[in-house]
């Protein structure tokens, strides 16, 4: 049975999310009262994976005309404040170009209501907030039935992070591929990388599916050619935070991993994603900007601290595929393949 999880909600004027730092061990909510509660929610994982952090930014623009502090007599001050917020919002991550496209969509409606009165550009950029939210479910519930026809009934399924409905506002991409094929009623096992450092796999993509019923299986990430050269993987789909105009994919660090040994041992490598997630401004892979995050997500799991003090450490979030390891670019559109014309 496949669930809707409540991972992100507008709510009497504040933000509710799914605290993903704590799954699987505990399901509990933060309540955002401010947009800077919602930015350092992106920044801190709280709230994560491309499409949910596009959601999250649209909906701190929106809290941020309902506090006080926003100026709402004088137009001009309102217009340069939500400027202002959106840029803040935007520094927040700068891999997943979900939350540069949510932002500009929330300035593109306040360009075109700028001529109306300041109370009705509030409740229009709130409404536009709650669109993307609604619309991201759509998206991938289509996705999701576009890419279903690549899998085979009997299939296994590797896939790498999250890219579950928790990553979404729900359903998902990768995993929503998986559970719309299931919904379909093919036989499909998933095989999640445990996804290190941060652990999305092992924490969030074994929670979502298990909660849904999926026959899921963690294997660490090192696992994962092994497990191929056994032919104990028929297909693998991921999802993406941002891709080029010439299909190269920016995803969770390690991707890159799996899909040269996808080609080496001949098995179907997808990437699913959302068109909010294709950037015609990055002409390649080699222009997306890779965030680095802290060293701390290396060297300790919890509180155990598995490095030496003082060693040094790389943390580098994502980075990318090139457009010829990928078989095909599953989206609300339909799948595309080389040579990449997303119109
Ligand atoms: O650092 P994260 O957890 O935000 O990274 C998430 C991923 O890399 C996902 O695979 C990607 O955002 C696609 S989510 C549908």
């Amino acid at each position: 049975m496949i669930q809707e999880f409540k991972i992100i909600e507008w709510e009497n004027n504040k933000v509710i999310m799914l605290d993903q730092r704590k799954l699987p061990t505990e399901e509990t909510y933060v309540t955002c009262e401010t947009w800077e509660d919602v930015a350092e929610a992106i920044k801190n994982m709280t709230i994560r994976g491309a499409p949910a952090i596009g959601v999250a930014a649209a909906m701190a623009v929106a809290i941020s005309l309902t506090v006080d502090r926003c100026p709402l007599s004088v137009k001009d001050d309102f217009i340069k404040y939500i400027h202002k917020v959106c840029d803040e919002l935007f520094k927040t991550r700068p891999t997943a170009v979900n939350l540069k496209w949510a932002l500009d969509r929330m300035r593109g409606i306040l360009e075109e209501n700028k001529n109306k009165s300041v109370d009705d550009i509030v409740q229009i950029l709130i409404h536009e907030a709650k669109t993307i939210k609604d619309e991201d479910i759509l998206t991938n519930k289509q996705m999701g039935e576009h890419g279903q026809v690549v899998l085979d009934d009997g299939d296994t399924v590797l896939t790498h992070c999250n890219a579950g409905a928790l990553a979404t506002a729900g359903w998902g991409t990768a995993v929503g591929v998986v559970y719309s094929a299931v919904q379909a009623g093919k036989n499909i096992k998933l095989i999640a990388d445990e996804t290190r450092p941060v652990l999305q796999g092992a924490r969030l993509t074994a929670w979502e599916a298990q909660k849904c019923g999926l026959d899921v299986t963690v294997i660490c990430d090192n696992m994962a050619a092994s497990l191929m050269a056994k032919g104990l993987i028929n297909k693998i789909i991921v999802g993406a935070d941002r891709i080029a105009a010439n299909g190269d994919v920016a995803n969770k660090i390690g991707t890159y991993s799996v899909a040269i040994n996808a080609k080496y041992h001949n098995i179907p490598f997808y990437v699913a994603a959302p068109f909010s997630t294709i950037d015609p401004q990055t002409p390649t892979g080699k222009e997306i900007p890779i965030e680095e995050r802290d060293p701390i997500e290396v060297t300790k799991v919890g509180c155990k601290q598995l490095t030496p003090d003082g060693i040094s450490i790389k943390n580098p979030a994502f980075d990318v595929t090139p457009h010829e390891l990928i078989t095909g670019i599953i989206t609300e559109k339909g799948i595309f393949q080389l040579p990449y014309k997303f119109i």
